[in-house]
């Protein structure tokens, strides 16, 4: 039997995925990272410690355990070099203990410089991370991306420089007029090569074996490149079939996939959303749920639990179980929404999420609404001790949603949880 399980977000990102990854680890043997790049920040909050993992995966602080990224991740090679030197105050890494794909795709410099002058002359701007994602797997598509096995090695890394440096006049200038940034990006290559390695053979090994394999998702499944609300995505497969992609494995191997959602929604960057609270509400939401960006610190667009865009997404990705995260958020609220379908001006009453963000940045939400609690919820233990309110608020998630809530956050810490 496989041990197998995908974690994905269910919303646009930042539902929590960091801390669940950590929780679910402690029953893994190897977790790994299937997609995005250092667009992600993964919160883990241990003894009292924060922690932000922007590329490394989140099970590292579990003993023994193997933390690997996956094909379908780009990396930042730079960052990863201080990363792991971060984390090595903390943690033992080694080649044994962190693989890295040699079929990877790498940002470099010019990726970054791309994304961020893209976004400034864009009519209408993503709102990216500038951490040069999109240009990235744009080059890995257009099939002339550097991939870690090469700038692990010196002389194809620079034969691939130089190929760019003939090929593209704007590249060169970047080149010439960069040195710095470059110099660095050319020396984290000896520091990160030895754990360089063929990951994908390595992890279907591991699961005929009969290890227990975390696949852990970056960003959310309304990011997704091709099932998110597009444009305003990132440029890679977020759900939980792009874990099969990644990494090579045959869908039939993966024994469950779990989808977490925040009691409520966020978002950052831009793109239509349709529960977004711009009032006294959405504010307090944001105030109660420290709500700013892991990675870039911007302040995260806040709204009500959209049940119509979560069935989506469920129906996206196949949930065996759900997990409502940081519903600790939602105690002293005296009323609380639900949105169970969407209105648009000349379609009328939407069931189906749009396809197109044009359409759904013209559908109002229609909300069921429900009475909050004032009593805490309790940190830990099994659902059916929160207060009653905050009991029906779960049902009426899986009601709308045709989901089951398996585990309820209660906090960023890693036993704030209740088992429903
Ligand atoms: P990720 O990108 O999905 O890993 O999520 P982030 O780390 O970007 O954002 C989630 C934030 O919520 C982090 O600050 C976490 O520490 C925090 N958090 C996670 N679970 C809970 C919870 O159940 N309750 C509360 N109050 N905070 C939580
Ligand atoms: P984690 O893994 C939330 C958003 C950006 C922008 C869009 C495209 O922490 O949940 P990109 O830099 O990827 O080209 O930006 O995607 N975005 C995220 N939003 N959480 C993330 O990661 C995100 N990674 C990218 O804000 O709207
Ligand atoms: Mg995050």
């Amino acid at each position: 039997m496989n041990h197998v399980t995908i974690v994905v977000g269910a919303q646009w990102g930042d539902e929590g995925k960091g801390k669940w990854v950590d929780v679910l680890a402690a029953k893994s043997d190897i977790v790994a990272r299937y997609q995005g790049g250092n667009n992600a920040g993964h919160t883990i909050w241990i003894s009292g410690t924060k922690y932000v993992l922007h590329q490394i995966p989140s099970g590292v602080f579990q003993k023994g355990l193997i933390s690997a990224m996956a094909a379908g991740v780009v990396i930042h090679p730079v960052g990863l070099v201080n990363e792991i030197e971060k984390m090595r105050a903390t943690v033992t890494i080694s080649p044994e203990s962190l693989w890295i794909s040699a079929r990877a795709h790498v940002i470099t410099p010019w990726h970054i410089h791309l994304d961020g002058a893209r976004e400034s002359s864009a009519s209408t701007p993503i709102g990216t991370t500038k951490k040069g994602i999109g240009p990235t797997y744009s080059e890995k598509a257009s099939r002339t991306g550097l991939r870690m096995g090469q700038y692990a090695k010196d002389d194809s890394r620079r034969t691939w420089v130089k190929a760019m440096l003939e090929s593209d006049n704007d590249f060169r200038e970047h080149y010439n007029s960069n040195q710095a940034s470059w110099d660095e990006f050319h020396g984290a290559a000896s520091k990160i090569s030895s754990f360089v390695c063929d990951v994908e053979t390595r992890l279907r090994k591991a699961i005929a074996t009969g290890k227990r394999v975390l696949l852990e998702g970056a960003q959310g499944t309304l990011l997704d490149l091709d099932h998110g609300t597009y444009p305003f995505v990132t440029s890679s497969s977020t759900c939980a079939s792009g874990a099969c992609t990644s990494i090579g494995l045959p869908p039939k191997v993966i024994s469950n996939i779990f989808g977490i959602a925040k009691a409520y929604v966020t978002r950052v960057g831009a793109g239509p959303f349709p529960t977004e609270l711009l009032d006294s509400v959405g504010a307090e939401i944001a105030k109660k749920g420290h709500e700013f960006g892991a990675t870039t610190g911007r302040p995260r667009r806040c709204g009500w639990f959209d049940a119509v865009a979560f069935r989506y997404s469920a129906s996206v990705n196949g949930f065996d179980g759900v997990i409502i995260n940081k519903m600790d958020i939602l105690t002293g609220f005296p009323e609380l929404k639900i949105c169970v379908k969407y209105k648009h001006p000349t379609l009328g009453e939407l069931e189906d999420f749009p396809w197109d963000a044009d359409v759904l940045a013209k559908c109002e939400p229609v909300y069921e609404s429900f009475p909050g609690w004032t009593q805490e919820i309790p940190k830990s233990g099994r659902a059916s001790d929160m207060p009653e309110n905050a009991r029906n608020y779960i049902s009426a998630i899986e009601r709308h949603t045709g989901t089951k809530v398996m585990w309820v956050g209660t906090g960023p810490g890693r036993d704030e949880m209740l088992v429903n």
